[in-house]
């Protein structure tokens, strides 16, 4: 097993890149399995999550060729059995998505129960809803759910909570389907209308991706296309909140400023400086962080997946700033570890208390979970002394290149092996 070793303290100065978004690829690849024709996806993140998705495909019998590092050529158009293996939609949540896709293809589903990040309780009955509303028939036993419909009709779906996996889903399961589906309460995050631009880059037809409202006219036939998937907006405000936490000074190109506004917003209440270009964001900070108040919420909101990054930035912050977690019930696992450097935090619920503490300190700590782990970078980032990170598997499940790119800016990070443990292989 490996961990992460940073000695903190340095500024991080120049530029980096951002690569492809984990949660469109982690949807869009499965998605090609709707095209009756091969695709090309550019832009693929190289992270953990991907290749399990990758190697679904393949286990599927696909036939998945790499054109260069992030861009590949996928024709799924010999998978004829609509199973995915347990041991593999075990190893991670996105899994579920292959329930939309071959129900949309087949009108037939069997894919284990997924895995994942501990965030709670993940249930994924919005997501059998939208399936019902559409014809499906859904069965779980013995740790498979098994989706069957005679033939897939449009239907108006209405989701009892916004939820990203059951909008994407309901849309892959849809965009076949007999008829007009509406998805009401749909979730709006830019992964959902990447997706949405693939489909009907294949011929689809969706509208209103993006607002609440999606409506989804069934076409029988979708051709390849080559498509480019959208910018990680959470590796970027990772990157953004790393520059700041350090006082550096870092040009994070690859970037639609559009979905970082509501991190940028926050940051600049913070004290941190955001210069906005066409498509790339500049970080510099100048004056001392200050407290403030931050809720997640579903998009356009304070996104929950930079949740942990932006408490870590808080601990340096003067005066007491309060955090609010809307959409898991445990997504705090990185406090205790946090305190382990020195910050002074506490949780009650799902509000976190914060007195800034002005600096941090190096301590062997664990990632408890992806963006918890990305938080625990921040923070070792810019500690005194030595931070070890144990558990990095999680945090490469969603980060491409993460030591090259903060070793490119500066940082003094490197991967090593766990005296007495065997490499492992990431996976999530
Ligand atoms: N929910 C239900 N029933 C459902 C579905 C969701 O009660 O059928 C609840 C969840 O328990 C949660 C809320 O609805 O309280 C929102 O969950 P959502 O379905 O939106 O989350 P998800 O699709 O499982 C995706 C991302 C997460 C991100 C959330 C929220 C992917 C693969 N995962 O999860 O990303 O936190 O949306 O934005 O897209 C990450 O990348 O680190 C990550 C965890």
């Amino acid at each position: 097993m490996e961990k992460y070793v940073i000695k903190g303290g340095r500024k991080l100065v120049g530029e980096v890149e951002i690569s492809g978004a984990k949660n469109a690829a982690v949807a869009i690849l499965p998605a090609v399995i709707l095209s009756d024709e091969p695709c090309v996806l550019e832009n693929v993140p190289n992270i953990s999550d991907v290749s399990i998705i990758i190697r679904i495909l393949y286990e599927m019998g696909a036939d998945v060729k790499m054109l260069d590092k992030s861009t590949m050529r996928i024709d799924a158009t010999m998978i004829k059995d609509p199973v995915v293996p347990h041991d593999m939609a075990r190893q991670m949540r996105a899994s579920y998505y292959f329930l939309g896709t071959l129900l949309g293809k087949f009108s037939r589903a069997r894919v284990a129960m997924p895995g994942g990040c501990n965030l709670g309780d993940r249930p994924i009955d919005q997501h059998l809803k939208a399936f019902e509303a559409l014809g499906g028939k859904c069965n779980i036993e013995h740790g498979m759910i098994d989706v069957t419909a005679k033939q897939l009709i449009g239907s108006q779906i209405y989701l009892d909570m916004v939820s990203v996996g059951a909008t994407i889903n309901a849309m892959l399961a849809a965009v076949k389907a007999n008829g007009l589906t509406i998805i009401e309460n749909a979730a709006k995050e830019p992964h959902i209308v990447d997706l949405a631009n693939f489909l009907n880059s294949m011929g689809a037809d969706i509208m209103g991706a993006g607002t609440d409202v999606i409506k989804i006219k069934g076409v029988p036939y979708l051709k390849g296309t080559t498509y480019s998937i959208i910018p990680d907006q959470i590796e970027a405000g990772t990157y953004m909140i790393a520059a700041a936490a350090t006082r550096g000074n870092v040009l994070i190109k690859n970037v639609i400023p559009k979905h970082l506004e509501s991190i940028t917003a926050k940051l600049e209440k913070i004290g941190v400086n955001v210069e906005e270009y066409d498509d790339s964001v500049r970080i510099s900070v100048d004056g001392p962080f200050v407290k403030t108040s931050v809720k997640t919420m579903p998009h356009p909101g304070f996104p929950t997946d930079m949740q942990p990054q932006i408490a870590t930035l808080l601990c340096l912050a003067e005066g007491t700033s309060i955090v609010t977690e809307g959409i898991w019930d445990n997504r705090f696992r990185y406090v205790d570890e946090l305190r382990r450097m020195g910050a002074n935090i506490s949780v009650d619920g799902k509000v976190a208390v914060i007195d800034g503490v002005g600096e941090l300190m190096g301590a062997p700590v664990k990632a408890p979970d992806l963006r918890a782990g990305a938080a625990l970078i921040i923070a070792g980032l810019c500690a005194t002394g030595i931070t070890e990170i144990e558990d990095i598997h999680h945090i490469e499940r969603g980060y491409e290149e993460l030591v090259e790119k903060l070793r490119g800016l500066g940082a003094d990070i490197s991967k090593k092996t766990i005296p007495g443990t065997s490499v492992r292989k990431a996976i999530g």
